[in-house]
């Protein structure tokens, strides 16, 4: 693993003029405490801080990375994702189009005292999310907080998924509910 700026800088600079390097930066919003493996791959439009990204994973446009996230390798976050603080993705996932974590469940823009709500007025009610290897989820599904998904578990589009989901399980729905187990050919490959 290396820091942010020079991986994700030398990953693309091969392929771009001076210009267009320029504006790829610009366009990029990395913290210095971001800890990115080898050869990710990063779209335009990502704000990524106090995360990890594990070697050969792929973003997409739009997406945001919070704080004490970590994601493993080979993953594909597509664009559009949001990965909140606390959530802990495994390798080689699959995260769909506009795929939403939750890390609080009762979330409120004020406090008590009627201020704008500050971490130290929230970390109670802050929960973790735990994604296993191999696990697929579909797009615009929401994850609320608190979830451990096994590996190797599929998630259909648009689901609301507010248990626990096993390992090996296509769970799909709002709420997200059991449909079968995951298939796998004799290829290895799965559906
Ligand atoms: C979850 C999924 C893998 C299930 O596929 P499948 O096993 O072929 O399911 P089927 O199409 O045979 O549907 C089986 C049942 O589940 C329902 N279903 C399937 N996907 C669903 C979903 N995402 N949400 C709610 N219900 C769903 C079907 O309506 C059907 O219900 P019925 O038996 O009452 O008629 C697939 O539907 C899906 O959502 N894949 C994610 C695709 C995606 O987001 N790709 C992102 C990159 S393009």
């Amino acid at each position: 693993m290396t820091y942010a700026g020079s991986t994700s800088a030398t990953n693309q600079k091969d392929l771009r003029s001076p210009t267009q390097e320029t504006q790829a930066s610009t366009f990029l919003s990395i913290s210095d405490d971001v800890l990115l493996g080898e050869q990710v791959k990063l779209a335009k439009f990502i704000n990524l801080y106090g995360c990890s990204i594990g070697d050969y994973t792929k973003i997409g446009a739009f997406v945001e990375v919070q704080r004490d996230v970590t994601i493993g390798r080979n993953c594909k976050i597509s664009s559009h994702t949001f990965v909140c603080e606390g959530v802990s993705i495994g390798d080689n996932c699959f995260i769909g189009h506009g795929v939403m974590f939750i890390n609080d469940r009762f979330p409120c823009s004020v406090n008590a005292s009627g201020a704008l709500a500050s971490l130290e007025d929230w970390e109670h009610r802050f929960v973790r999310t735990q994604i296993g290897r191999e696990v697929s989820i579909g797009t615009n599904a929401t994850i609320m907080g608190g979830i451990t998904v096994g590996d190797g578990a599929y998630i259909g589009a648009g689901s609301v998924v507010t248990k626990d989901i096993p390992a090996g399980q296509v769970w799909v729905g709002n709420p997200a509910r059991y449909l079968r187990e995951v298939k796998i050919a004799a290829d290895g490959s799965k559906s």
